[in-house]
């Protein structure tokens, strides 16, 4: 036999081809034994292609032929026919062919694969990411898997060609100041001590720009350990830039030209810059979210001055205490049944609103058990201004903190915009949401802390609020928002040491913990620091709403599940005594032969 290896991709064979003598090589996607006729599709990642055995013309072939399964790996010599016209498949990209086969080589054979390669994902999630390998076989995993790579390139050859440099940076490291937990590894040599996965190359980055590098991206791995959710993994990938001398305009531009030639690239859309910019505050009182979804109207509204006077105490009193009642009107839901309303509650609930309040408008009337504390004007008025007309519903709640009224209600109307059909999946809604505060207060350590990190500088013009108003201090942040998710975020930061100094005073650090976490860094910023500003932007994030995934696991190759483990490889996992003993995590070290077993199975 001579070479086992393939002239041609199994995708590639077409009408150019027939008549020609091809070496393919492949994974078996499908056969099926006719008795005279046996068919196979041989699959590599270019596509499928038919292979055809016939006993008529080589018995010997045809014997060997029928010990195939499916996944066996295969070498299959043949000549390209035309199909018979009324058996050309219009599905396949290679449907007008098919392989006469020749000479065939069983590589290798296969169990049977516990999930079904050759159709879409339908099985448990959990088994597909045990078996992991199989399941990238899926063409739809491998597409998925190729768009993030042409992502990649397309972002590495953008900003190449704007003059950034890709520097990696350290993984073993000492606590980042994202905020959330730290993924810690113990030291064997200096025992007692541990190294922080880095959760974002932050402070690397901003050093690179004391360094003079002045142009820096990395595509990096970050880590982080907090609670899971579809948008969240404990690693994931940044596309992480940082640049000396510039104004946040310049950063939004950069950033705008990059998605603009994304979007064009893999999706064919166009994107009209400069995206909208949405102040902070804007965004929670519009959309009760700093991450809106524009795809759909049925924007919030404050009603707190149309009701304070209503005889409804619940409302008044929360109006009271400094809280606010906000409402939306979903179109068309007035015809809701007593069932359905009363279902909203606690839909409400799960999203930390302490009720919720309706008004159906049916049949010239108003609906509501509370409308009997409202005069006929009252809800005139709050109709008109929600612009609620006959056979719709609008919705109210109100809480004493401002920021609870609005989120609940703005989950609310994602909800309402899912259930009335208003989002359309092949819309890209892309905007930056700018001005967050730069402080909130943490009930837990009952003190202020950053939004964003330490870094971040407030607008100048908010600046001689720190003293005064901390809480009412703007930072100059911006996320980029696409579809209702936050895809980035970024700012410009403070390179002056006085300031710097102030923030920290503000956050309440001693001067010993400020020179523990970050000594380092300010004193790098005392040998000449130019004003600089960033932004990270999560890849996998990116992937997955450019591909229409439902979650980041369908475009990473290997994920971890909403528990942080990896089904395939079983990690974490325990360890042995003696790794513990070595990583002096253990002192008390048992020297028997039992001491490499795994402990806490
Ligand atoms: P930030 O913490 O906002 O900023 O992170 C930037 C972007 O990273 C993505 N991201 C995640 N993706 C998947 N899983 C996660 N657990 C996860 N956490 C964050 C999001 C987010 O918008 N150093 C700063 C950036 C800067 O200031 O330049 C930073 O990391 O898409
Ligand atoms: P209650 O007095 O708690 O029985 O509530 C009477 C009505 O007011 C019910 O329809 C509640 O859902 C509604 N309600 C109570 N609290 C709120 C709130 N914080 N926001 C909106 N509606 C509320």
């Amino acid at each position: 036999m001579s070479s086992w290896i393939r002239t041609h991709n199994c995708g590639m064979i077409g009408l150019p081809e027939v008549g020609t003598t091809v070496s393919l090589n492949g994974w078996v996607n499908r056969y099926r034994n006719l008795g005279g006729l046996l068919f196979i599709d041989l699959r590599d990642r270019t596509g499928i292609v038919q292979v055809v055995f016939n006993p008529e013309q080589n018995r010997e072939l045809f014997k060997t032929a029928e010990r195939i399964r499916n996944e066996y790996v295969l070498m299959v010599r043949g000549r390209v026919e035309k199909r018979p016209e009324a058996t050309m498949n219009q599905e396949m990209a290679t449907g007008a062919v098919e392989v006469h086969a020749e000479e065939l080589l069983i590589i290798n054979s296969a169990k049977t694969p516990p999930i079904y390669v050759n159709e879409d994902a339908a099985e448990e999630e959990t088994l597909r990411l045990r078996y992991r390998y199989l399941d990238l076989r899926r063409p739809e995993m491998q597409n998925k898997i190729a768009l993030r790579h042409r992502i990649v390139k397309l972002i590495r050859d953008f900003l190449d060609e704007k003059g950034f440099w890709e520097i990696e940076t350290p993984m073993l490291t000492r606590s980042t100041p994202e905020g959330a937990r730290d993924f810690l590894v113990p030291s064997r040599v200096n025992p007692g001590k541990f190294y922080a996965l880095p959760q974002s190359p932050q402070i690397f980055k901003q050093l690179l720009m004391v360094s003079g590098v002045e142009k820096y991206f990395q595509i990096a791995r970050c880590f982080r350990d907090e609670d899971l959710r579809a948008d969240r993994q404990p690693e994931f990938t940044q596309i992480d830039l940082e640049l000396s001398f510039v104004e946040r305009e310049m950063i939004l531009a950069l950033m705008e030209e990059m998605m603009v030639i994304l979007l064009k690239e893999i999706k064919g859309i166009e994107l009209h810059r400069p995206f909208p910019r949405l102040e902070y505050t804007a965004a929670m009182n519009r959309y009760g979210s700093d991450k809106p979804d524009t795809r759909f109207g049925m924007e919030l509204e404050d009603i707190s001055a149309l009701v304070a006077d209503s005889q409804f105490a619940v409302f008044r009193k929360i109006l009271e205490q400094g809280g606010k009642v906000v409402a939306f009107t979903a179109p068309g839901c007035g015809h809701y049944t007593r069932r359905e309303l009363d279902a909203l509650s606690p839909l409400a609930a799960k999203y930390g609103a302490k009720g919720v309040a309706y008004f159906a408008l049916t049949e010239g009337k108003v609906k509501s058990p509370i409308s009997k504390f409202f005069t006929t004007e009252q809800l005139a008025k709050i109709t008109a201004k929600l612009e609620a007309k006959d056979g719709d519903l609008v919705l109210i709640i109100a809480d004493q903190n401002p920021n609870q009224a609005l989120t609940a209600l703005g989950a609310l109307r994602l909800e309402f915009g899912r259930r009335l059909n208003l989002i359309r999946d092949d819309q890209y809604n892309l905007l930056w949401v700018v001005n967050f505060p730069l402080f909130e207060y943490d009930p837990v350590a009952q003190r202020l802390v950053s939004v964003h990190h330490p870094f971040t500088a407030p607008l100048r013009e908010d600046e001689d609020l720190i003293a005064t108003d901390p809480l009412k201090v703007r930072s100059n942040s911006y996320d980029l928002v696409l579809n209702g998710t936050e895809l980035g975020g970024g700012s410009i930061r403070i390179h002056q040491p006085n300031l710097q100094e102030k923030i920290f005073q503000t956050l309440g650090l001693t001067p010993e913990v400020i020179k523990d976490k970050f000594g380092f860094l300010l004193e790098a910023f005392e040998y000449g620091t130019p004003p600089h500003g960033g932004i990270a932007l999560g890849l996998d994030r990116l992937v997955m709403l450019l591909t229409g995934a439902a979650s980041l696991r369908d475009v990473i190759a290997f994920p971890k599940t909403t528990s942080a483990t990896c089904l395939m490889t079983m990690a974490p996992s325990a360890v042995s005594e003696e790794q513990l003993q070595e990583a002096h995590l253990v002192t008390n070290y048992r020297q028997k032969e039992s001491s490499s077993e795994p402990l806490h199975e």
